[in-house]
């Protein structure tokens, strides 16, 4: 198997009512984490990396672990670049191997977004990857993406059709309500998103694959391992399940994890320090934090994605 875009997966992914789990990857552990548990739940998978993990790691290391992945577990992954700015950084992912680009002009105006998103495309698709463009501003805050609240704004329905049939794009993030990040509610806030603009991107898009970027649930176990183990995150809120698995059942064939790696990997971590401070070997609390990522990444494809069984 070699890596493959996402196109197909998409297309099943719509008409069977379920989503894609799009990863973010920065590590041999957590890649091995998440194509271990893919492998025994024998489900397709996207893989991202974002320009900070590129800059952590370097290109030719992710691509290489990713390939040796595919290698090791025979499943179709998709190779992702995940927030790309530039037409240059995109263009470099293309060359590079990548199979799919996010080009994120959101925040530009949308005319300039439109211009540049179709000038990706247009590269893009004379070499056989996909493009993913973005409209509407999610909140929050990581390595190089940093918007704040007042500068969020929910994706206008009005505006979709325009921007699918003039950019060429094969898949479209939208806003509602969602963002990056461990913090993305108030103390008290109830969780919401905006059904009703995925309702009407859908209408006006019909059969179009829609991906919901800032979509992890914040694990609430993992966020009380710990603030149990020397950790302060006590206001950290996500998404619940129940809202993921709607929008899975809806138009949304894409949904993008990162914090909860990060926590799962984390809390692993702290916990294991706390009840070995002497250990010093990175193997052995890196095993139980790539363990960690396995047995989330198994949960979310079987019980928020239900993409489990569809490789
Ligand atoms: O949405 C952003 C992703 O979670 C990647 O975060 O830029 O800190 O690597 P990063
Ligand atoms: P989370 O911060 O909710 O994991 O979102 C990740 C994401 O959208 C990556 O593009
Ligand atoms: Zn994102």
């Amino acid at each position: 198997m070699a890596l493959v875009t996402s196109k197909e997966m998409f297309q099943k992914a719509y008409e069977g009512g379920y989503a894609i789990g799009a990863f973010n990857v920065n590590n041999m552990e957590i890649i091995q984490g998440i194509t271990e548990a893919a492998k025994e739940e024998n489900a397709p998978l996207i893989l991202q990396v974002s320009s900070g993990a590129r800059n952590y790691a370097k290109h030719a290391y992710l691509v290489k672990l990713v390939e040796a992945a595919i290698e090791d577990t025979d499943l179709p992954i998709c190779l992702h670049l995940d927030h790309g700015d530039t037409f240059e950084l995109c263009k470099s992912c293309i060359d590079g191997g990548f199979t799919s680009v996010m080009i994120d002009g959101s925040h530009h105006s949308f005319e300039d977004n439109i211009a540049l998103t179709k000038k990706v495309v247009e590269y893009a698709h004379a070499h056989g990857v996909v493009v993913e463009g973005e409209l509407g501003r999610l909140a929050g805050i990581e390595d190089a993406v940093n918007v704040s609240d007042a500068d969020a704004s929910y994706t206008d329905p009005d505006q979709v059709q325009e921007f699918v049939e003039k950019t060429g794009v094969d898949s479209l993030a939208i806003a509602i309500g969602t963002s990056h990040g461990a913090y993305k509610f108030k103390p008290g806030q109830k969780p919401q998103l905006r059904f009703d603009i995925l309702e009407e991107v859908s209408k006006r898009l019909p059969g179009f694959p829609i991906v919901l970027h800032g979509a992890s649930s914040v694990i609430p176990e993992f966020v009380d391992i710990i603030n149990a183990n020397g950790g302060k995150m006590p206001d950290a809120i996500g998404i619940p399940e129940d809202m993921l698995r709607q929008a899975a059942r809806m138009a949304v064939c894409k949904i993008n994890i990162d914090s909860d790696l990060r926590l799962a990997m984390t809390a692993s971590i702290r916990q294991y320090f706390n009840e070995h401070p002497d250990h010093f070997d990175p193997r052995q609390y890196l095993k139980p934090a790539r363990a960690n990522i396995k047995k989330l990444v198994q949960h979310k494809l079987v019980n928020v994605l239900g993409c489990n069984g569809k490789a």
